[in-house]
Order: structure tokens, then C-alpha cells, then sequence
């Protein structure tokens, strides 16, 4: 019998992608969202790659009663959250809003799975658990450092919730996925990034330079103690990501795991400096980038890249495009949606 996957945010970035890659898989996807950062688009876009209409659900994670109808209308075996809030900066302005978004929301997943006879759950963490660390690349068991937002504090909190409630609740396995920084597009570009206003994230505002919607890229410093001096991360293919989150749920359905709660890094194992991903998106779509190098950005770190190991040799998952192929899709989803 086909098996059902909630995912929580479907319609967005991530979550547009992974339902993608579960229906292709042969699961059954229920997507629920409450639109607050994302508009059609997507879902639209999953639907037309798919060829089929996927049940859609508005609603919001932090009404508790609509979470739990959720779990009594359709019997689902496993749930992938991606509800939340995710810019740093405005969660350091905002920090009440963070916390009660990301952390109720999912609280409610792990209350409706616990009452409904158990689920398993995958939480769409982040390397950012991490923080600024010497030892490169990172493992699972590299020392998670004080979040420095407060949504990278939410990340962590709600690692712990998910490691505590399995503990708990043996209905209940839990897998937290961490991941890098996902950029690009599905190969189609029915389906991508829709930032709002002015990008925080790198590839994005390049994308938005290439088109003219922004005037020049700011290289947010080339000082750091790197090679280049631009800061380097391990920047993954959102295709590749998705597929992740197909062998963690397989992996949790089919009762593989070793432990009821496990961690897995979604990386790479490549870094990528500012200026080498500059370099290739210019030379993989033959064109000029207006950039200029503008004095660090608060809070980044130097440098950071995974050691995905764990993930390729007990998920059986591996990051397979190259970042030339990353960036001609996510150039191609940028003239896409500028149609
Ligand atoms: C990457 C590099 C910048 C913009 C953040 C979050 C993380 C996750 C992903 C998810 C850095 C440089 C950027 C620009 C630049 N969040 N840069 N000019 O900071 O590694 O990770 O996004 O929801 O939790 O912390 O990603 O894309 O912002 O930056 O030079 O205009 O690009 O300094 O070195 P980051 P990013």
C-alpha cells in the first residue's frame, strides 16, 4: 500500500522540491501551508512537473486543532516539517514571532503524531547549528555552538524537542536533516526560490543582478582567511537536497533506523568560495556579473562545509550536480519567472 507524507510548508522553496521527489518515489504527498511567504507559484509548478492536482491544505501549524484534523483526515506515515520562518536578520528584530511560530508549529506536528498512534517525523534543520567552528569539514558529532539568531536558536530547540520527544514517545522516530546551503532550481524551472523583496541569500540576489532587478552584487567581504578571502560554503543542489529527504523518510518507514532519533548532515563536502560561485555562474551562463567587494556582513562565519559521510553511507544518498549545473537552473528559474 502506497504510503502518505505530510509535508508542512509545502509550497515553498524546499518543500515544493521534496514533494516532487516523494511523488516521484511513489509516495502519497498531503501539502499543507498558510501562504504567509510564499504564493501559488510552486504548488502550481509541483502540479504541472507532476501532471497530477496534489491535496493542498491551508492552513497554519500553530492552530493546534487544524494540526490535529490534519492527522484525523488522512492516515499519514510520516510527516516532513518545513513550517516556519527562516530570514536571520528579522528574527533578530523579531524574536517573540520566531520563537512562537517555530517552535508551536512544531510542537503541534509532535502532539498531533503522538496522539494519533505515532509518526515519523523529519525536521528541515540547518548547518547553522554549527556556528563558527576550526574543525573542517563537520560531522554529526561536531560541537553544536550558541545559536547566534534567534532562528538558528530555533533550529537547535527544535532538535532537542524531536530528540526528547522520541525518547519519550517510542511511536515516535525522529530524523533531523542539517542542511548546507540549498540554492538553485528544479531542472523544469516550473519550480524555484521566490525571496521576498531584496534577497539575503547569495544566489538569489545574483540571480536578480544578472536579470537587472539589482545593480550590483556587494561581496560581503574578501579578508576572510580563506584562499580567495572570500568566505566559503558547501552549496547544494535543491534537487539533490530533496532527494535526502526521500531515503531519510524510506529509511524511517521501512523501520531501518539504528536509533529512534538520528542526524544526518546534507552537504557537499565541497567548498565553494563567494568569488568561485561568481566565477562559475558567469562562465556556465556566458555572461558579466556587475559586482563589488563591501566590507564583511555581521554574523557570517568564515567558512564552512560538511562531511557528508554519515548521509552517503547510511542514507545511500549522495550529492550528484555539480555547482555548473546548479547555477544554469537557477538562472534558468530567474528568466523563467521574470516571463
Ligand atoms: C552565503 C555567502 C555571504 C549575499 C544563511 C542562513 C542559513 C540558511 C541559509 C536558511 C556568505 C555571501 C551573501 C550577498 C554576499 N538559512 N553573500 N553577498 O549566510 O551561509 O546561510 O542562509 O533558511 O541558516 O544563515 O547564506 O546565501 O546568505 O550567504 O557576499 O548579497 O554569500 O557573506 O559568505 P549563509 P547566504
Amino acid at each position: 500500500m502506497k504510503k502518505t507524507v505530510l509535508v508542512s510548508g509545502g509550497a515553498g522553496f524546499i518543500g515544493s522540491h521534496v514533494t516532487v521527489e516523494l511523488t516521484n518515489a511513489g509516495y502519497d504527498v498531503v501539502i499543507a501551508d498558510n501562504f504567509s511567504n510564499c504564493d501559488m507559484t510552486n504548488y502550481k509548478g509541483v502540479c504541472q512537473i507532476l501532471g497530477k492536482e496534489l491535496p493542498l491544505i491551508k492552513m497554519d501549524f500553530c492552530d493546534a486543532a487544524a494540526t490535529d484534523k490534519l492527522f484525523t483526515d488522512y492516515k499519514i506515515d510520516a510527516v516532513i516539517h518545513f513550517a516556519a520562518f527562516k530570514a536571520v536578520g528579522e528574527s533578530v528584530a523579531e524574536p517573540i514571532k520566531y520563537y512562537k511560530n517555530n517552535l508551536d508549529s512544531f510542537l503541534n506536528v509532535l502532539e498531533a503524531a503522538r496522539t494519533h498512534g505515532g509518526c515519523n517525523v523529519l525536521f528541515s534543520s540547518s548547518a547553522t547549528v554549527y556556528g563558527e567552528t576550526d574543525v573542517l569539514p563537520v560531522t554529526e558529532q561536531s560541537p553544536r555552538q550558541p545559536a547566534t539568531s534567534p532562528y538558528g536558536n530555533t533550529k537547535q530547540m527544535c532538535e532537542d524537542i524531536l530528540r526528547d520527544t522520541v525518547k519519550a514517545f517510542p511511536q515516535i522516530k525522529g530524523i533531523a536533516l542539517r542542511y548546507f546551503n540549498p540554492i538553485g532550481a528544479h531542472p523544469s524551472a516550473l519550480i524555484g526560490e521566490l525571496p521576498n523583496g531584496v534577497p539575503n541569500n547569495l544566489v538569489p540576489f545574483i540571480t536578480q543582478t544578472a536579470i537587472g532587478k539589482r545593480e550590483c552584487l556587494s561581496i560581503f567581504g574578501n579578508d576572510y582567511p580563506t584562499p580567495d578571502g572570500t568566505c566559503q560554503r558547501d552549496y547544494i543542489d535543491i534537487v539533490d537536497l530533496a532527494k535526502a529527504h526521500v531515503c531519510a523518510v524510506t529509511r524511517m518507514i521501512d523501520g531501518k533506523m539504528d536509533e529512534s532519533y538520528e542526524i544526518f548532515n546534507v552537504g557537499t563536502g565541497r567548498p565553494v568560495s563567494v568569488l568561485e560561485l561568481v566565477n562559475a555562474f558567469e562562465k556556465v551562463n556566458g555572461l558579466k556579473l556587475n559586482y563589488k567587494f563591501t566590507p564583511r556582513r555581521p554574523g557570517d562565519v568564515t567558512a564552512i562545509w560538511a562531511d557528508p559521510t554519515r548521509a552517503n553511507e547510511v542514507l545511500g544518498w549522495k550529492a550528484e550536480r555539480t555547482v555548473e549545473e546548479t547555477l544554469a537552473a537557477a538562472w534558468a528559474w530567474e528568466k523563467a519567472i521574470a516571463k
